[in-house]
């Protein structure tokens, strides 16, 4: 005998007999009943709405014909009672399909939540904190929670301002537990972890909700190195804790670089399609246009060879469209067994094969080579490497591509020409660099480092400043005079004056982590129980919304 409780995902009637299907977290079971042995409880059942809570008491029986796609596809329970513990009205929209209408379903996110797809999700999530839990517990780690009432922690984003009873007197919500746990080393708590709540009013995209949580790590007198090292041993154990993946070491590459071979400070390299600088070549071709261009990128495109001459004119015109400045986008085809030939008139034989040679390109390639002043370049060619991806549908050669990237900027110049901080104000200087930071600022390195897997940022982190006089500096440097320094940020230099260790951290997403472990095309709020839409707004709640009354709440 047994007793199952859940909800009626199905009702099948079929001459004498209805069948329903009750779901709960770990499965579907279908349940039996005949008109011949109770005809009652069949005239209930047939009442029964779809999504209703039931509590059926019966006996677990073999079946005649077995449902070898369901787990529990060879039995089924013959009830002796089936309780209604709560009738569903009529729902707005169906369950079981996969609706598009997605502002439909996050205003009902607790119906979606029922869905496999969303209860396998959370379930992850799950695994994925208990893994970190599990890691950095056994490495030392303390976790200890700070406040969400605090003094604006900027993150580069604006603030959640909550009012308080006290006038003109607000806290901030915290982008990040940033300067408390810079704050918690200064407190002697030497490894400091938490999954935090941080909050930021921004724009949104796929990847960000303006309420997320972080894997929080701090630790005192470590390097980068260290704390690179010791992220990158948690990454590999959730992965192989999770998804039984073994992911090899990371690579590691400085910001310049992944500008130069990429584009973009978070590239994708689960496709190994590089740039190539051939300025220089391209020049020596004595073709006008290739001489007047600036800098001249070429990309290999491995077995591009056999894209059709409309595919490549499609990214031509994209190129044209979305990059305006950029003069041409070139391309040459090296099919198997044939001479390459590129898109255009007047190149020498020999210098297109100079080109081919250094961008590593084999018969049955292709390549595509954009000119122009470098930074368009760069941006045009980073946009032709995605789409070509896309048309082009190249598999990726690996499942995971994560990788380091280091020596960041420490300050870059906003549209105003007043610097801002790469990632953020607490971030240190190269100590070799410190002594530029009065003459030439901009030419500064920092000791950031950030984990892109895929494509995508999934963690950010750096050694900070623990001196109040180098805190100083840099905060001048952002544009701040000395009494706002004191008022916003006095609480920390007053810290840094009563014996501060060297000390460093890092944060990842970890929503972000738990979409690359899915493995599915899936967007962060897939892997939070209620997330906001894509306007930042809780659909379900109505929130935000207008208050009775400033302080009244309840
Ligand atoms: P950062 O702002 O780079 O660094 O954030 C760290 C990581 O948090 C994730 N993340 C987000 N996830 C979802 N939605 C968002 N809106 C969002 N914003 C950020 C990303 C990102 O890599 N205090 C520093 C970390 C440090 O220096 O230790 C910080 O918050 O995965």
């Amino acid at each position: 005998f047994v007793t199952l409780c859940g909800w009626v995902q199905a009702i099948r009637d079929k001459g004498g007999l209805v069948w329903i299907d009750v779901r709960d977290r770990y499965g579907v079971t279908q349940v039996q009943v005949s008109r011949g042995t109770m005809p009652l409880l069949v005239d209930r059942v047939r009442r029964l709405t779809l999504e209703s809570v039931v509590q059926v008491k019966g006996k677990v029986v073999e079946r005649t014909a077995k449902n070898s796609a369901m787990p529990t596809g060879d039995v089924e329970v013959v009830p002796t009672e089936i309780v209604v513990l709560s009738k569903a009205g009529l729902l707005p929209f169906d369950l079981q399909k996969r609706t598009e209408r997605e502002g439909l379903r996050m205003a009902h996110r607790y119906l979606d939540l029922r869905r496999g797809l969303l209860q396998e999700n959370l379930l992850l999530r799950h695994r994925v904190a208990e893994a970190i839990r599990g890691f950095l517990n056994g490495h030392g780690f303390l976790e200890v929670e700070t406040p969400l009432l605090v003094k604006s922690t900027p993150e580069g984003a604006s603030d959640f301002v909550v009012p308080t009873r006290y006038e003109k007197a607000y806290y901030a919500l915290p982008q990040s537990p940033q300067l408390l746990k810079q704050l918690l080393m200064v407190g002697g708590v030497d490894r400091y972890y938490q999954l935090a709540k941080c909050l930021r009013d921004e724009d949104l995209r796929e990847n960000r909700q303006p309420e997320f949580t972080q894997v929080d790590l701090e630790a005192s007198f470590v390097t980068g190195q260290d704390v690179m090292d010791l992220c990158e041993k948690m990454v590999q154990y959730v992965w192989r804790r999770v998804i039984g993946v073994d992911l090899p070491r990371f690579p590691r590459i400085t910001y310049e670089e992944a500008m130069e071979r990429y584009g973009t400070d978070k590239p994708d390299l689960r496709w190994d399609m590089p740039f190539v600088n051939i300025t220089k070549e391209a020049n020596a071709t004595g073709v006008a246009m290739f001489e007047a261009a600036g800098t001249v990128l070429a990309m290999c495109v491995r077995g591009g060879a056999r894209y059709s001459r409309k595919m490549l004119e499609g990214v031509q015109c994209l190129v044209k469209e979305h990059h305006p400045s950029i003069p041409y986008l070139v391309y040459v085809k090296w099919p198997q067994g044939g001479r390459a030939r590129a898109s255009v008139h007047g190149l020498e034989e020999g210098r297109v094969a100079q080109w081919l040679e250094r961008a590593g390109a084999m018969a049955g390639d292709l390549l595509l080579v954009v000119g122009g002043a470098k930074l368009s370049a760069v941006a045009a060619l980073r946009e032709v490497r995605g789409e070509v991806i896309k048309v082009g549908s190249i598999p990726p050669q690996k499942s995971y591509a994560p990788l380091w990237v280091t020596d960041f900027p420490l300050f870059e110049k906003g549209g105003d020409g007043q610097f801002r901080a790469v990632h953020h104000p607490f971030t240190a200087p190269r100590a070799s660099d410190v002594a530029l930071l009065d003459g030439s600022p901009g030419s500064v390195f920092s000791q950031a480092y950030d984990l892109v897997i895929n494509g995508e940022e999934v963690g950010s982190g750096s050694i900070r400043i623990h001196d109040a006089a180098l805190q100083r500096k840099v905060l001048r440097q952002l544009g701040l005079d000395d009494a706002r320094i004191k008022e916003r940020f006095g609480f920390l230099l007053r810290a840094f004056s009563y014996g501060a260790p060297p000390h460093g951290g890092m944060a990842l997403g970890l929503a972000r982590l738990c979409c690359l472990l899915g493995g599915r095309s899936s967007a962060i709020r897939d892997y939070i129980a209620f997330p906001k839409n894509n306007q930042g707004r809780d659909t379900m709640m109505g929130a935000p919304s207008r208050l009775e009354k400033v302080g009244e709440g309840a």
